[in-house]
């Protein structure tokens, strides 16, 4: 490596920092779908998107309280980057926490939401925020067409 070489996140003069949340998420994700979990997994809705942005895909599993309509248990599998794991954690855990979120909620996460619980992404990270909340769209409507059915 030449002496002066500096990193593509460097130049410019704008690294990519990011926060302890972000780096918490990432290294200790949670929620995460195992293949010995998703063995005898009885999901209510599943969702899988892929970015246009970058190419990455995301799958996300849901368990709904029949009663309540909270969601009961949520997990995701991603083959996407440091930021869409750590932000697809931290969703995962925003619609479980106390008690769980109801799905109506749950429906009106936005990733600025997201990103603000990660205590912010660098903007060219921002789309890989988007895929975990797409991927939670599409297992409620996954979640809401069993239901009609
Ligand atoms: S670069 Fe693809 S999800 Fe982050």
């Amino acid at each position: 490596m030449p002496k002066n070489h500096k990193p593509d996140i460097e130049k410019g003069g704008k690294a990519w920092l990011y926060s302890d949340a972000v780096k918490e998420h990432f290294y200790n994700p949670k929620n995460v779908m195992t293949d010995k979990l998703l063995a005898d997994y009885k999901a209510d809705g599943v969702g899988e998107v892929g970015s246009p942005a970058c190419g990455d895909v995301m799958r996300m599993w849901i368990k709904v309280d029949p009663k309540t309509k909270k969601v009961k248990d949520c997990k995701w599998k991603t083959f996407g980057c440091a930021s869409a794991i750590a932000a697809t954690s931290v969703l995962s855990v925003m619609v479980m926490e106390r008690g769980g979120m109801t799905i109506e909620r749950a429906k009106k996460i936005k990733p600025q939401d997201i990103v603000a619980r990660l205590q912010g992404l660098p903007s060219v990270k921002i789309h890989c925020s988007v895929l975990g909340d797409q991927a939670l769209r599409a297992a409620i409507r996954d979640y809401e067409g069993r239901v009609e059915d």
